[in-house]
């Protein structure tokens, strides 16, 4: 019941002003966005991959309100690029970005988030590695799908999300399933009216398996976004029922969240990607965590009173 009222919360810019002061806030955030510059994130680049993890990463950031936001945005996408080119560590770290961080909700917000994400696209081809679009709320996904369309043109390897709650989802996959995509497959994490999505934990549990054998099945690249057992059980026996090798998918979880269970399946061949997110705008990304599991809210809660 709680998680509705924290992704309530999440949209809030009164909310966002009061948790962000908190000075506790920072121990709890850190352990999903473990850091705010580049400089902080390279180490846990290099420490992650040195494990034989690969990683996407999020410079965090949504919902800005004028183009200069959505330049900086760009810019920072840019500086990390950068620095991973010297690192030469290829396709093993990847970028993951939200649109509406690049300008998509502005006026004209569809060609400038276009004009802003294509550069980051381009830099991250140039050092040969790729870029994915998150999937937010139902109202900014045709928008979404269309500049996923209109870069795979140049860049066929771009990746978008789809999510399991949503309707219109099931047909999305059938769309994307086809040769050379690659498609990250996730619950959805945003409060989505019953419209357009799934409010019951069982009924999404079931559309995440129905979209996931769409994707087995067919000719992309799967990426299994999950850190449920019972899911990522289920989609290693699709993929051996669709004949694919270990190669020909992988799991993706969320940096901080069952880091055990990401050792264990790159020991034993999966490949196996950690989002990571990093910079100082974390307030939509950390509450959505808090909104997944009431644990970690009463873990925030308690670090407050405790202080
Ligand atoms: P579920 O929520 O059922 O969790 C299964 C188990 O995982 C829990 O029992 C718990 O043990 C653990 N767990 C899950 N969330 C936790 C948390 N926050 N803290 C601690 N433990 C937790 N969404 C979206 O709308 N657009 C997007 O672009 C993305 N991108 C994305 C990338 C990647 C790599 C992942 C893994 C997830 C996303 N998501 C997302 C978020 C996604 O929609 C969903 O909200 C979370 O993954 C939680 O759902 P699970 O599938 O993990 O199952």
């Amino acid at each position: 019941m709680l998680g509705p009222v924290i992704l309530a919360a999440s949209r809030s810019d009164r909310m966002r002003r009061l948790i962000s002061a908190a000075p506790v806030t920072k121990q709890v955030v850190d352990r999903f966005i473990p850091g705010e510059t580049v400089a902080d994130i390279v180490p846990i680049i290099k420490d992650l991959t040195a494990k034989g993890l690969e990683l996407t990463m999020d410079v965090v950031g949504e919902d800005i309100t004028t183009p200069e936001q959505a330049t900086a945005a760009r810019d920072a996408y840019l500086e990390l690029i950068d620095h991973l080119g010297r690192l030469e560590l290829g396709e093993r770290v990847e970028m993951s970005v939200k649109l509406s961080m690049f300008g998509q909700a502005l006026p004209g917000g569809h060609e400038l988030a276009l004009a802003n994400v294509r550069p980051v696209v381009e830099a991250a081809a140039a050092i040969g590695t790729t870029v994915t679009l998150d999937a937010e709320d139902h109202t900014t996904l045709d928008s979404m799908f269309a500049i996923h369309e209109e870069l795979r043109k140049d860049f066929p390897q771009t990746g978008c999300v789809i999510q399991a709650y949503l309707f219109r989802t099931e047909a999305d996959a059938r769309r994307l399933a086809e040769s050379g995509s690659r498609v990250r497959l996730v619950k959805g994490a945003y409060k989505e009216p019953a419209e357009v999505a799934y409010q019951q934990k069982h009924e999404i549990d079931k559309a995440y398996v129905r979209i996931l054998r769409t994707l087995m099945e067919g000719e992309g690249y799967p990426m299994i976004g999950s850190h449920d057992p019972r899911l990522i059980a289920i989609a290693q026996e699709l993929a051996h029922k669709a004949g694919r090798k270990l190669d020909e998918y992988e799991f993706q979880m969320l940096y901080g969240i069952r880091s055990d269970e990401h050792l264990r399946l790159a020991a034993e061949g999966h490949r196996m990607r950690v989002y990571t997110a990093y910079g100082t705008d974390w307030y939509g990304y950390f509450m959505r965590r808090l909104a997944e599991k009431p644990a970690n809210l009463r873990f925030f809660l308690r670090s407050m009173v405790s202080k």
